[in-house]
């Protein structure tokens, strides 16, 4: 195992990503990680970049003990300041910040090998991301130069006999021409890590960890929504401690099409997960009459989400109580690793579980332990967990559905009537995209039904009825977005079939808005 100390870089994911790629299992943890309280043993450390200036006060520093580990470190711009800092090198301000693409030039030492296997492979020179304000001015006793750019002499430096190397560039971005090699230089080559970590790998070792964790007669609860990430998580839990894992799926009336329907079957059918369905739907719809503010609709819809999901799980305790089973401890989340990214920083465990829209408040309510089997996951790396857990492909490829569901997708208030309305529109529009092969390269689409009437003609009749709005957008975070280019003859296709099927509706429109400034959902 690698270890990652981060310290709260925008990149730090990065490192863990390029390392994970190189086949080598590593964790990352917050920078103030006790080196004494580590729970395994590194083969190797690198410490990240970070937004902090190291001069600040209150800068994010390492445990010095860090250093008599006795293991290869990598620090990584900022990381190497830190290492300077702790060696005795000295740290200047750039006169000019250095951001963007750098020429490197790798710099050999015939007397000191070792010391070249980083940069290994790199030819003379290659191109590199610099994102920094401060640099080296001068390296601690014991470094040598092994690579220069034309404003940093220090780009890449490493120690004559400490296996300690430092380097001002950002190799975990693919601005890095070859950033993945140093990485994999470091880990492999220097470290001497094995290149065994695999999905199949994740797969035994967390089915084990879960295992450790639940005992051998805990319980465990979950909701499940139809989503790629909750059905994973299920699978696992499934694999891990069979029908002692609950999974709850709550029908709040505004999800989509046949979907609970759907969902029932995959789950409960095809995966052989313990599955209980709430219907909840009148309830919800319920309480959602009359509301049209979209943070009223949301509120609403967690709490009584929650609400019904610990009803739930106490009535699920009881009926097992009597089966000789323990209490249940614990819930399931299926959090991916870019929603705990935020949230590992160095600034203290306490803020380290950031609870997923939906089902915040559960913990603290039910006293229950959490446990996240994809926390160090991406999205990616989910789908191919999925594939190898033997979910279907078109489960494993969903597009992202919120938990409000449709209710944020019906401007205004939310009626039966108008959930019909939305629906029905929905269920068109992604199955002419899904036909005409686009599915795949949207991340999201869904229609919107909008609180307006417009006035058309139908026959010979005037018509003077609703409009829905199409969605669809291209992203890799969530965090940005652009709207998708429809083809013409697609949309076509989709606003033909809309208008003439779903009564209700004589007008459809495509949403042009990227994110920023627009938000993928309209409420
Ligand atoms: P926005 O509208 O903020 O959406 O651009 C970004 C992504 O988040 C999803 N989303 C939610 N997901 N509960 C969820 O589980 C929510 O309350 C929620 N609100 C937005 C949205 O569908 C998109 O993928």
């Amino acid at each position: 195992t690698v270890l990652i100390l981060d310290f709260g870089s925008q990149y730090s994911h990065l490192i863990t990503r390029r390392v994970r790629e190189a086949g080598v299992y590593c964790e990352l943890l917050p920078c103030t990680q006790k080196i004494d309280d580590l729970h395994f043993k590194p083969k190797g450390i690198i410490l990240s970049g970070s937004p902090y200036s190291i001069f600040d006060d209150g800068a994010p520093h390492v445990d010095p003990k860090v250093f008599d580990l006795g293991v290869p470190i990598l620090g990584i711009c900022y990381g190497l300041q830190e290492i300077a800092r702790n060696k005795g090198g000295q740290i200047g301000i750039c006169e000019k910040r250095e951001y963007g693409h750098a020429q490197l030039r790798v710099i050999k030492h015939a007397e000191h090998p070792f010391i070249d296997r980083l940069l290994d492979g790199l030819g003379d020179e290659s191109v590199v991301w610099m994102s920094h304000g401060h640099h080296l001015d001068k390296a601690p006793e014991g470094f040598r130069v092994i690579g220069e750019t034309d404003a940093s002499t220090y780009a890449a430096v490493g120690h004559e006999t400490d296996h300690i190397f430092g380097i001002q560039f950002h190799p975990e971005v693919t601005h890095s021409v070859d950033g993945a090699r140093v990485l994999h230089n470091f880990v492999v080559d220097i470290c001497g890590c094995e290149t065994n970590w695999t999905m199949a790998s994740f797969i035994d070792k967390e089915i084990e960890r879960i295992r450790a964790i639940v005992g051998p007669s805990g319980q465990v609860v979950g909701a499940v929504s139809g989503g790629v990430d909750s059905t994973v998580a299920a699978k696992l839990m499934k694999d891990a401690i069979g029908d002692r894992f609950h999974a709850i799926l709550v029908d709040n009336g505004v999800m989509r099409l046949n979907e609970c329907q759907a969902v029932k079957e995959i789950l409960r059918n095809r995966l052989g997960i313990n599955l209980e369905v709430v219907d909840a739907s009148d309830l919800f719809l319920g309480r959602l009459a009359g509301i049209k503010n979209p943070e009223k609709k949301r509120k609403i819809i967690g709490n009584t989400f929650i609400e019904v999901f610990e009803k739930q799980a106490a009535l699920i305790d009881e009926r097992t109580a009597a089966s000789g089973h323990g209490k249940i401890d614990f819930l399931l989340q299926g959090t991916l690793y870019p929603d705990v990214i935020e949230s590992i920083s160095f600034k203290g465990p306490s803020a380290t579980i950031k609870t997923h829209h939906n089902v915040g408040g559960l913990l603290d309510d039910m006293k229950l332990k959490l446990i996240e089997p994809l926390r160090e996951l991406f999205k990616d790396e989910v789908r191919a967990l999925g594939k190898l857990l033997n979910i279907d492909d078109e489960l494993v490829w969903r597009h992202p559905f919120p938990g409000p569901g449709i209710a944020i997708r019906i401007l205004g208030e939310v009626t039966p009537a108008q959930v019909a309305i939305a629906r029905a529109a929905d269920y068109i529009y992604i199955e002419e995209i899904k036909n005409a092969g686009l599915y795949r390269q949207i991340s999201q689409a869904y229609a919107a039904l909008l609180p307006i009437r417009s006035v058309g003609v139908m026959g010979d009749q005037r018509t003077y009825e609703q409009v829905i709005a199409l969605r669809a957008v291209e992203t890799t975070d969530f965090m940005t977005a652009d709207w998708f280019p429809m083809p013409y003859n697609v949309l076509k296709r989709i606003s033909n079939r809309i208008i003439n099927e779903v009564k209700g509706v004589n007008r459809v429109v495509y949403d042009v808005s990227s994110k920023p400034p627009s938000t993928i959902e309209w409420e």
